[in-house]
């Protein structure tokens, strides 16, 4: 497939690649299919031929087969809060109750839910990454830093929060790093802020079948969140954690050199989207092999393709949903953030 993107009035360039983050799950065929809009398979685009390149079980036929119904829609449920921790003015955890079965599901580095206080209005809804699951109790750990008027109203709540999900596409790019088999993958993260959420996720999936690098700059989270989400996982296997801060003039001198000398297979930026730009673009220029993965910085509202919150334009007069596809990192900061200037 080709799209072509247009980030800002008359900045065009070319997408040569988009899948479908649900294609395939328990969550495919979606709304996208009942409406013609099926991001993956021809037929349900209303095309009378079958020409897409998805290797799984075929879309159209799952949807012919169940009645043209959706499969499995994402509904809410409640969660009991277990405890809660304020690590700072602006930082809190929660654990939550949430099953067996729904935290399996969110173990992949990437998965995300939207959650709301239990009084709230669903357009409080908040996308929140899963920073930590524990399958054996049924429990999932989210980190939330308070901002405004949507996690202000969440972080009131006690007993109960309202969850909807699983969501998969929180991570762009985070498949071929993920679904690669090879053993001692070399892998950099960069994390600032609460993109260490994420990082965490990905330290507790990926600890023993990959050698990890971990930058963090902790601006605005506590030593102790840290200790307590980052260093379990780090004390296990091939895990090693360093301090920077991304806005020091010095950083990208020392993430090239580190580039450089460790070769890594791999690349996830859990950054602001002029992080993204700044240490992206550098990436592609040091290592233009690596697998590059990015955290989803779009507007999310929805998560199922239908509100167009995190729509970017098509130069054709489509339009695109971020929070449905699922991009190459690489692809992303070429078609989106190459304008970004690296200091
Ligand atoms: C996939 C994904 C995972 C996320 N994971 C976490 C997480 O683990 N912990 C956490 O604290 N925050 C996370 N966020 C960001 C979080 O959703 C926003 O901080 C929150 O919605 C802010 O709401 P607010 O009313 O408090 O602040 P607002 O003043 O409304 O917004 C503060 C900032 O958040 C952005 N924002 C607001 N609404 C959204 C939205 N629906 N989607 C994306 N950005 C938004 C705004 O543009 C602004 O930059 C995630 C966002 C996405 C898209
Ligand atoms: S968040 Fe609604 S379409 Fe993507």
């Amino acid at each position: 497939m080709n799209y072509s993107i247009v980030k800002e009035p008359g900045h065009v360039t070319n997408l040569e690649s988009m899948n479908c983050v649900d294609a395939g799950t328990e969550n495919c065929p979606c709304y996208l299919a009942l409406t013609g809009d099926c991001l993956i398979c021809n037929r349900l685009q209303g095309k009378d031929y079958c020409g897409c390149n998805w290797a799984g079980v075929c879309i159209y036929n799952e949807f012919i087969q169940g009645n043209k119904r959706i499969n499995n829609p994402r509904r809410d449920f409640e969660a009991k809060v277990i405890r809660r921790k304020i690590y700072n003015e602006n930082l809190i955890v929660y654990v939550l109750d949430v099953g067996k079965g729904f935290s399996m599901k969110v173990k992949r580095p990437g998965s995300y839910l939207f959650a709301r206080a239990k009084g709230a209005r669903s357009f409080y809804d908040i996308p929140l990454s899963i920073m930590k699951t524990d399958v054996e109790q049924g429990y999932i750990y989210l980190a939330i830093k308070i901002i405004s008027s949507k996690t202000k109203t969440l972080i009131q709540e006690n007993d109960i929060l309202m969850l909807r999900g699983p969501y998969r596409s929180g991570i762009h790019g985070i498949s071929a790093i993920i679904d690669n088999k090879a053993k001692d993958q070399k892998i950099l993260i960069v994390s600032k802020g609460i993109g260490i959420a994420p990082g965490a996720l990905i330290l507790q999936s990926l600890a023993g079948r990959a050698s990890i690098d971990m930058i963090i700059d902790a601006e605005k989270i506590s030593e102790e969140f840290i200790k307590d989400f980052i260093y379990p996982e780090k004390d296990t296997e091939n895990i090693d954690i360093q301090y920077m801060s991304l806005y020091d003039k010095e950083t990208n001198k020392k993430l090239e050199y580190l580039m450089q000398n460790n070769n890594y297979d791999s690349i996830i930026l859990l950054v602001s989207d002029y992080y993204i730009g700044n240490l992206g673009n550098l990436v592609r220029r040091v290592l233009p092999t690596a697998n590059l993965a990015v955290s989803n910085n779009f507007h999310i509202c929805c998560g199922e393709g239908l509100c167009g919150s995190c729509s970017v334009d098509t130069s054709n007069g489509g339009s695109i949903k971020m929070c449905k596809c699922q991009l190459k990192g690489e692809e992303l900061v070429k078609n989106l953030y190459q304008n970004t200037i690296i200091e």
